[in-house]
C-alpha cells in the first residue's frame, strides 16, 4: 500500500477531493490511505500559532520548525520506506516520469510512505526540510497560496499508477485521455438555433480510421 501522510494546516481544503471518485475508491480498496497531520496540533502555543516574523525582515510570515517536524515525526515513527516531500514554485518540476518512479517504488514495497510538507505564506522554516532530508517539487510554473493543492496532484498522478487503482489498464486509459476531443449523445447537438453534429468517422465502426482521426485530434 501506498501511504500519504499529508502536513497541512489546512486539510479541509483537500480530503474532499482525495475521498472522491478514483481516489476514493483506491483508498476502500486498500491501495492507498490518506492521513492528515495539522502542525496545530504540534504547537505549545496556547494560542496554537504556528507562524512568525522572518529573520532578515521582509514581507510576510513564516512558519516555525518545531510544529512542522513534530507533526512530521508523528507521520514517520519508526516506519521504514519513508520518503519526505514538500512544495514550493523553485523545486523539481513533477512530470508523469517522476510518478511512475514513486508508483514503482510503493509496488516494490509492502508499505511505502510518503510524508508531504504543504507550506503556507512565505514557507516553512528553511532548516525543516534540511534535517528531514525532504525533497523539493513544484507542479508547474506560476505560483499557489499553499502546498495542499501540489499535494493533492501527487496524490492523484501517482495513484493512478499503481496497479489496480484504475479499471481499464493505465495505457489504455493514458491514451484516452490524451485524445482529448470526446462525443456522447445527443449525434445532433441543438443550441441557441445551431447544430452540432458529432464527427462523422467516430459513428462508421470503422476502428483504424477512428484510431487514426483521434491521432490526428489529439489537441484542442
Ligand atoms: N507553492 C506555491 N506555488 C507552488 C507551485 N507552483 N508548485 C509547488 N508548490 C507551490
Amino acid at each position: 500500500m501506498l501511504n500519504f501522510h499529508i502536513i497541512t494546516l489546512f486539510p479541509e481544503s483537500i480530503s474532499a477531493y482525495l475521498s472522491s471518485s478514483i481516489l476514493g475508491r483506491a483508498q476502500k480498496n486498500k491501495k492507498i490511505s490518506v492521513s492528515f497531520y495539522n502542525p496545530r496540533d504540534y504547537t505549545d502555543d496556547p494560542h496554537r500559532r504556528v507562524d512568525s516574523i522572518p529573520y532578515g525582515g521582509g514581507p510576510g510570515m513564516v512558519l516555525e520548525p518545531v510544529s512542522f517536524l513534530k507533526a512530521a515525526q508523528a507521520a514517520a515513527g519508526r516506519k521504514r520506506n519513508v520518503e519526505f516531500i514538500f512544495f514550493t514554485p523553485s523545486g523539481r518540476q513533477f512530470d508523469n516520469k517522476i510518478a511512475q518512479e514513486y508508483a514503482d517504488k510503493a509496488t516494490n514495497s509492502k508499505n511505502f510512505h510518503m510524508i508531504m510538507l504543504c507550506g503556507r505564506y512565505e514557507g516553512i522554516d528553511a532548516r525543516v526540510p534540511e534535517i528531514l532530508n525532504a525533497k523539493p517539487f513544484s507542479i508547474g510554473p506560476y505560483v499557489l497560496s499553499g502546498g495542499e493543492l501540489p499535494a493533492a496532484v501527487l496524490v492523484d498522478a501517482i495513484s493512478r499508477r499503481l496497479p489496480g487503482v484504475l479499471g481499464d489498464d493505465l495505457s489504455i486509459e493514458e491514451r484516452r485521455v490524451a485524445s482529448s476531443k470526446v462525443y456522447t449523445r445527443p449525434e445532433t447537438l441543438k443550441w441557441k438555433g445551431k447544430e452540432y453534429k458529432v464527427p462523422e468517422v467516430l459513428k462508421s465502426g470503422n476502428h483504424k480510421k477512428i484510431e487514426l482521426w483521434r491521432k490526428e485530434n489529439s489537441k484542442y
